[in-house]
């Protein structure tokens, strides 16, 4: 039987977004979170963190979601992955944040760490399938409801 999920998702790429982006970005991240990142954090990562990049799943030239990631010397720092809400259950997410493995491990990380909400259970089951393990909490972590964040680290 053919995996519907492949059929829905045959012409993917990645792009690695540039100032023209940050409206998009924006705009990806306000469809999914109450109290999104602001366009001026995606213009100072951009334009001024030399360690920063944010990478955009496209299904057929549509952006369906991105990554970011800070890489610095030989660890690997995942700031966000979204994807839009349409696009999610076709695998997107897990191929995206496989490609942002690779592209960490080619820039010469050794490690990937990520914060994730503890209610967030589909974000942690993504990254337990990826590898992830469980590292410690950090109490209060979100401003918006004080919310405690779980630490997950792989080896890349
Ligand atoms: C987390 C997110 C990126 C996953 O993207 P997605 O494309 O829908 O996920 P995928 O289709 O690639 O699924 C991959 C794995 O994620 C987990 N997952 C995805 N949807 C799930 C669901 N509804 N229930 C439970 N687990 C789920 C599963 O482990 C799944 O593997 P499986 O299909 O073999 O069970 C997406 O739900 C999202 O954008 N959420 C809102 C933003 C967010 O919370 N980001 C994380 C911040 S730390």
């Amino acid at each position: 039987m053919i995996d519907r999920s492949m059929e829905l998702t045959k012409n993917i790429s990645f792009r690695l977004a540039t100032m023209d982006d940050i409206h998009n970005l924006h705009y990806i991240e306000s469809r999914s979170f109450s109290a999104p990142w602001p366009e001026e954090a995606f213009y100072n990562d951009i334009a001024h963190n030399r360690f920063a990049s944010y990478v955009f799943i496209e299904v057929d030239d549509v952006q369906a979601g991105y990554c970011g990631v800070w890489i610095i010397l030989d660890e690997a720092h995942i700031t966000n992955i979204v994807i839009l809400p349409e696009f999610r259950g076709r695998k997107l997410g897990e191929k995206l944040l496989c490609k942002m493995m690779c592209l960490a491990k080619d820039a010469g990380a050794k490690t990937m760490t990520l914060e994730v909400r503890v209610s967030n259970h589909i974000a942690k089951s993504l990254y337990k399938k990826l590898g992830f393990q469980e590292g410690g909490i950090r109490r209060g972590y979100y401003s918006d409801n004080k919310e405690d964040a779980l630490v997950m680290w792989v080896n890349l």
